[in-house]
Formats: structure tokens, sequence, C-alpha cells
């Protein structure tokens, strides 16, 4: 099994436990012998022709990490294949896959393992094309390093100038400009210099700190793991060198404050209780003060218990166990921290997103967001702007599109412990989840916390709703009617009304068309329009059942995540969703607005039904129609139902 075919596009954080299980089943008794050795981490990008894959190719060649058997083969596809030196193509060892081979470019990210006597290696191969951002910020979200590399015949391109804007806003601090294919400018020191130039004027732009730029053939081998006798003008690292000894970011971190998200409470027995996870900051020690967020409550570490013996300290990038002096609560998620240099809470960010669904983001649409331990539920708001990686301008923008980046704010469900992403990448990265189909919609990095989600409090209430609700001596309720336009939503809940108000109880009727006249005249018919309709009257709704109301409302309400919103709003048991299940040929058919006709000519776009979906309700609280059943007959069954509750 290769480490392409484990990994999926998605869980930010997964991917590299994938690539070290594999190393763990393939070569064991390898690592057995390498454990002492540090591990880097670090991707390599470029464009389809930018010579990735032989570079790799020659990385894995010369580091002999590449077997008798495999060697063997890779000669014969290059004999059937054919290469332009003529030699073995580097390029074959990589691109393993045949039906990229065929599309000449590499999809998805591949990890690859390597090591020399210095260092261990996992390189994340990531595609070069456009389209592929999404696997680009998979691939880096972990890495220790980034190579960029740079064909010296076409030198700084757009693909250039995008992947290295990614790496940068990621967070890697270790970038590598390799100028690939020096043998082809004839080893010329001024090509190199023009390049360098090039680049360094775009990395001030961007806020890179520094680079470290090679000139190298992949193909030919110069500066790649030997220095080149060709380019006796450069006095730097070859590729290897730099690889063996450049920084990782688990040494980086240890200077941080201690920070470990807790992956789960191990609690064999009632004399055992430890916390275990993996530290991605600082430094811990028995009798070291921490404090548990977001509870904030303190204890000190009793101890660092392992199988073979307690340990007297555990660093960044060890996945550990702590157990505490006292009995504190601490689970799942929760954020260990020093004592006295704790983490922020809060729960409303600024953050860039890098967004990876072909379905465009829906401002005040609810996401699951995961970060370290913890899944959330969040909203984001409209982009704040959208930036232009290749122009880098910031450009005004109502939604983000597949492999979009924008700024955005975004607010969670309850506060949690975070730091910004460039602080520490852990604690402030994240990813975005739709809840309907469990894809990975986007990669986020937390700037700040909006001041206000430290400054708005609940206030407290004597009146509150259980006071008003027995004021009126009834249970508050919302009654949501969905269904297409014209399916007899507004014309049913104004009869359950009359019954209901005949009975003495206090209601009121939010309906669709009115409600667009005041509190929702800014908005019209795209997706993003009605999900924002559906949350301001979520929010109402929700409001006036506090104010003890029996509320109806009225709207088309098609997407079934916005009614979940509304349901998850709305205390248990309040929340009474009725589907108007009139089929669409006899809404059509009566067209009693003549909105149908209009929406058929072309004369009237996003139509429900029409050109724009309609999700049925799959477990309303009462299904009711107006074809077999009279709007009088389906208002008696709606009132039946609610008093039965
Ligand atoms: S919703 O989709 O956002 O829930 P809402 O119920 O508020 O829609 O408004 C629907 C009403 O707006 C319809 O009954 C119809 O009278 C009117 N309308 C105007 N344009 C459209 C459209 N493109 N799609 C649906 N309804 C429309």
């Amino acid at each position: 099994m290769t480490a392409r075919n484990m990994t999926t596009p998605g869980d930010f954080h997964d991917h590299v436990y994938v690539a070290d299980r594999l190393i763990a089943e393939d070569i064991d008794a390898y690592l057995d012998r390498h454990q002492h050795k540090t591990m880097l981490r670090f991707i390599t990008c470029g464009s389809v022709d930018d010579g990735k894959s032989t570079l790799i190719g020659r990385l894995l060649y010369d580091t002999k990490m590449v077997f008798e058997d495999q060697l063997a083969s890779l000669e014969h596809d290059s004999r059937v294949l054919g290469t332009q030196s003529g030699g073995i193509d580097f390029a074959l060892l990589v691109d393993g896959l045949a039906a990229e081979r065929e599309q000449g470019i590499t999809i998805d990210v591949a990890y690859r393992f390597f090591a020399t006597e210095k260092r261990k290696f996992i390189v994340a191969d990531t595609p070069g094309h456009e389209q592929y951002t999404r696997n680009m910020v998979t691939g880096a979200s972990t890495a220790d390093l980034a190579v960029i590399l740079i064909d010296a015949r076409q030198g700084v391109l757009t693909q250039t100038r995008r992947h290295s804007y990614l790496v940068n806003l990621l967070g890697i601090r270790n970038i590598v400009l390799a100028v690939n294919k020096m043998d082809l400018v004839g080893y010329s020191a001024d090509r190199f210099d023009e390049i360098v130039a090039d680049y360094r004027a775009f990395a001030q732009k961007i806020g890179m700190e520094d680079f470290l730029a090679i000139p190298i053939s992949g193909l030919a081998g110069d500066n790649v793991a030997a220095p080149s006798a060709n380019m006796p003008w450069y006095p730097g690292p070859t590729l290897l060198d730099h690889l063996e000894t450049a920084p990782l970011n688990d040494s980086r971190m240890q200077d941080h404050p201690f920070r470990m998200p807790v992956q789960w409470v191990n609690r064999p027995n009632l004399d055992f209780r430890g916390f275990t996870g993996q530290i991605v900051s600082g430094q811990v020690r028995p009798g070291d003060a921490i404090r548990v967020l977001p509870s904030g409550k303190t204890t000190t570490v009793k101890s660092i218990p392992t199988w073979d013996g307690d340990l007297a300290a555990a660093v960044a990038g060890q996945s550990v166990t702590l157990t505490f002096a006292d009995e504190i609560d601490c689970s799942r998620g929760d954020v260990i921290t020093a004592a006295d240099a704790p983490c922020e809470v809060a729960d409303q960010f600024e953050a860039t997103l890098v967004w990876m669904s072909d379905a465009e983001m829906l401002p005040g649409r609810p996401y699951l967001l995961k970060t370290g331990t913890q899944m959330l539920t969040a909203t984001v708001t409209e982009p704040k702007y959208e930036v232009n990686v290749n122009t880098l301008e910031q450009l005004a923008s109502k939604t983000l599109a597949l492999n979009a980046i924008g700024v955005v704010n975004i607010s969670t469900d309850r506060p949690i412990p975070f730091e910004a992403y460039r602080d520490n990448p852990d604690l402030g990265g994240f990813i975005l989840i739709d809840r309907m189909t469990n894809a990975t919609v986007a990669a986020g990095m937390i700037h700040f916390a909006l001041r206000r989600s430290q400054n708005i409090h609940w206030q407290a209430l004597d009146v509150d709703r259980d006071a008003h609700a027995s004021l009126k001596n009834q249970k508050p309720a919302v009654i949501w009617f969905t269904g297409l336009s014209g399916s007899g939503k507004s014309t049913i809940a104004n009869l359950v009304e009359r019954k209901l108000h005949a009975m003495g109880k206090h209601t009121f009727l939010l309906d669709g068309d009115n409600v667009r006249h005041g509190l929702n005249r800014d908005l019209g018919f795209t997706d993003a329009d009605r999900v924002e309709n559906i949350r301001r009257v979520g929010e109402v709704a929700k409001l006036m059942t506090d104010a003890g109301l029996i509320v109806l409302t009225a709207f088309i309400s098609p997407f079934r995540s916005e009614r979940r919103m509304v349901r998850e709003l709305i205390a248990d048991g309040e929340f009474f969703e009725v589907y108007v299940n009139t089929p669409l040929e006899v809404a059509e058919a009566r067209d009693v607005k003549g909105l149908y006709r209009k929406a058929r000519s072309g004369a009237l776009k996003n139509f429900t039904g029409i050109d724009s979906p309609y999700e049925p309700p799959e477990a309303p609280e009462i299904a009711v129609n107006t074809v077999s059943q009279t709007p009088e007959e389906a208002a008696d069954l709606i009132v039946e139902a609610l008093l039965r509750r």
C-alpha cells in the first residue's frame, strides 16, 4: 500500500498520523535503528513542469531509499516510456498512479519517507495544478519547511506566487527557493541572481521573513545531495545539507508556554485519572502549576506516567498522559496550560479561510468547526474581503468559492481556548465541515478574538421566559411551516392562528412576504440571502418564545441546514416543523401570484422548485398537503397535534 491511496484530502491534522502509521507498517526495522533521529516534515510545491517529481525521486535515489525491486521496475518503465535523458526517469518513482501519469498532473497529497544518517524525513508532495490549492494546504499544514521549485528557464510564475503566499499564510518559516533545471540555462549565475532578486521583491510584499535560494538540477543531481562541480560560484549548502540541519517546529514551540489539548481522559479504575494528549507547545514537569481552560480551574501536575515508568519532563511534540494533584474537572477538548501563562478563551474571531469545497460558502449557515480535539458549531460572516493571490489585491466579496481565500468573522456556539495561528498553529488552526455531507469545506487560521465577544455578556433578567409564559397560561412554541411557494403555507398558518386565538392563546404569525417588506428588506433570493433570511426569522421567533408566545412562521425555508439551525436554537420540544407537501405541479398550476409563469419564462431567477432547490424535511413533526386535504382539515390536524404534545 502506498501513502497516496491511504490519504484523503480533508482533515487538516490527520495526515501526518497516516504517514506515521505507514512508516510503522512498512519499515519497522529501519525505524528502530533510527529511533534517536529527529524528523523533518516538508512540502514541495511548484508547477506541473518544474520537475518536482524528478527532484523527489532524485532525493530518494541519492539517499538510497529506492529498494532493489523498485529500481528494476523503474529502469524498465523508463525504457518503455522513454525519457529525455535516456537515463532513469525519477518522476516515475514518484508519480505512482497511472491515472496521474495520463493526466500529467499530480492530484492529492502523497507522503513519502526517507532518511539519511542525520535525520528522518516526511515529504508531502503537493500538486502544482491551480485547482488544487486545498491539497497544498493539507500538505503544508504540518510542515517544518517548504521547498518552492522554480524552473530556471521560466523564472517566477503566477503559480510560484500563489504557492509562496499559501506557504507564508500557513506559517511555514523555513522556505527554500530551489531554482531547478540549472543545467538547461548553462548553469548561469546571472540567471540565478535575476530569479532570486525577482523572488525577493515578491517575498517582501507578502511579509515573508526570509528564504534560502539554492541553484539545483534534479535531473543531473547538482546541489541536491552533493555539491555541484558545475556551479562553483554557489557557496551555500546543498538541498540535502539544508534539510538535515533546518530547525524543527517542535523545537521552536518548546520555548512557548505549555499547552496540551486533552484528547481523552484515561480512567482505567477509580484510583487513576490521567489526561492524555499531545503537547503542542512548551514543556511540563511534575509539580508544575497548570490551569485547565475554558473553566480556568488550577492544580499542579502530579506525574507523567508511561509504561516504562514516570517521566521527569515532557516537551512539545510528545504525546503523554498527565495526572493532577487535585480532582478538578477536565475533559476532552479542554486545553491544559501553564497556570501563569494561560491562552485566551473566546467565541468570536477574525480568521482567514481557504475555501476547499465546490459548494460556495454560505454566510450564516452553521458549519462544524474542528480545532485540536474539539468539535463545535460555528457560523461565518460575509467576507470582509477576498484576497486575489496572484495580485495580492483585496476584493469585495459576498462569499468564497473553491480555492478562494478570504478574511471573515466566525462565531462559535461556545467559548474555546485558542491562540493566534501565527503563534501556535495547533491552537489557531481549524477546519470547517459541512454538517449534511460531512465534507471538509475550509481550512482556517485564527487572527484574534473580537473584542465584543469578551465584552458582551448575558444579562440576567428577573422576569424570565417562564414568567412570561405562565402569565399567558401557555407553553411557548414555534410552528414552522415549510414548503414550496404557493403550497399553502400562509393560508394554513393563518387558519391555525385563528383557531389558537379563538382558544385564548397568545400567538404571532411571521410571514415570508411580510417580513421581507421590513426586517429583511435588504435580502433577495440567492442561497446566501435565504440562509440569512431564515437565520433572522429564527432569532426573532426565539425572542418571541422567550416572551411566551406561540409563533407561527410561513417561509419556504428551502434548506435542511437552516431549518435544523432554528430547531437547535429553540428550546427542546418547542419546535414544531410542519411540511406543507404540495407537489410542484399543483403549486405551479395554481400560480396564485403569477410567479411560476414569470420563472418559467426566465423573467424571475432563482425561483424555488424551478432553478433553485427545495430540500424536503426528512422528519417533520407533521406533514399536510392541500391536494387530499382542505386547508381547514390541515389546520385542524395541526392544532390537534399541537394540543396533544
Ligand atoms: S425563503 O426561501 O427565503 O424562505 P420566503 O418564504 O422568505 O423565501 O419568500 C418567498 C416568497 O417570496 C414567495 O412566496 C414569493 O411570493 C416571493 N418570491 C419572489 N421571488 C422569489 C424567488 N426567486 N423564489 C421564491 N420565492 C420568491
